[in-house]
């Protein structure tokens, strides 16, 4: 028999906003941003003679005070490169909320980092997200999601990489992500089956705001939990897009409403003005208005910061 995938909690991933470490000046901008998160990059966005000077700004940054209502990621080189073994000490040391993994192609990939993080004793608060960038992650998208099944693993969340994708395989970027859509699926599939949270990919032309407006319609539908971003200017249409908006939260008040009717307490199935709605859809309205009150709870929180 079957079982159920446990419902996780549910964490605010709509705007995932990269700031290359070496970016002093976009560092700086962070506390005023609405993003949900923020990841730090010592990968591709910074060059390699910079990377010691990147380390050292993210040591500062980290020492000044944490920024309200943001997950914070440090995005580390491979381990396999010569930098990452440096990049997992700054990580150690800094201890962000979670540590996101380049090119993640296998499982091991993910067990070997978990290993080292529990010989560091790092506290089990700092998680592991992984890139699934390659052709090689992608095929093996549910075996790595699989290896997050053990709570010692730390794999929190799934990040897509379309440009690394797009260089490996040859297919081109077009808008609606025809090719690459069944590709999506298969990472959603996999995140879905095992509990992770997934985010959709960057889009690089971040002044054309209606194609990246179409594009986030299009992952929060295809079930991604946020959008990875490049640009401060692309945080709102992220934050519209993967957070409820206002008919949707009326529509799961009716239904909390419905089934809480006593009449309904022994009821599967109840008729919401012509539409049948199951049990099913009670859990997802219940999840959808807590997750709408985590949002407002957020707003609230950067509003009395910026007093
Ligand atoms: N985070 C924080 N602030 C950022 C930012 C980011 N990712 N991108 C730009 N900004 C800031 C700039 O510093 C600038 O601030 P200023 O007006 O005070 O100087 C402001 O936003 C406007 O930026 P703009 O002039 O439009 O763009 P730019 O030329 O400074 O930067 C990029 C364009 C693409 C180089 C930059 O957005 C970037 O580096 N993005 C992240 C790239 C990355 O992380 N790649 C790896 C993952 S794919
Ligand atoms: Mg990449």
């Amino acid at each position: 028999m079957s079982r159920a995938t446990p419902l996780r909690p549910i964490s605010l991933r709509r705007s995932v906003l990269s700031v290359p470490a070496i970016n002093r000046r976009a560092l700086e901008k962070i506390a005023g941003l609405d993003c949900d998160a923020v990841i730090f990059d010592l990968e591709d966005s910074v060059a390699p003679e910079k990377k010691a000077e990147a380390r050292e700004n993210l040591r500062a940054f980290f020492s000044g005070p944490k920024p309200v209502g943001k997950e914070r990621i440090i995005r580390i080189n491979a381990l396999s490169s010569g930098f990452g073994a440096d990049d997992l000490e700054l990580v150690l040391a800094l201890e962000p909320d979670a540590v996101l993994l380049p090119k993640v192609d296998e499982p091991q990939d993910v067990i070997d980092v978990g290993d080292r993080l529990a010989e560091a004793d790092a506290p089990e608060s700092l998680r592991i997200w992984a890139m699934i960038e390659t052709p090689r992650g992608i095929l093996n998208a549910a075996a790595i999601a699989e290896a997050g099944r053990t709570p010692a693993s730390r794999l929190d969340c799934f990040v897509v990489g379309l440009n690394d994708l797009r260089k490996e395989t040859g297919v081109l970027p077009q808008p609606g992500r025809a090719y690459l859509v069944p590709w999506l699926m298969q990472v959603i599939l996999a995140v879905s089956a095992y509990g992770l949270d997934a985010i959709d990919s960057v889009f690089n032309d971040f002044r054309d705001a209606e194609a990246l407006d179409a594009e986030c319609g299009q992952g929060r539908a295809m079930g991604f939990a946020g959008k990875m971003l490049i640009h401060p200017n692309q945080i709102e249409a992220a934050n519209r897009h993967f957070g409820p908006d206002e008919a949707a939260i009326a529509e799961a008040k009716a239904i909390i409403a419905a089934f809480a009717a006593p009449d309904a307490a022994t009821l599967n199935v109840v008729n919401l003005d012509g539409r049948m709605v199951e049990r099913l859809h009670l859990v997802q309205a219940e999840r959808l208005v807590h997750k709408a009150r985590l949002i407002a709870q957020r707003s609230a929180a950067l509003r009395q910061a910026e007093g």
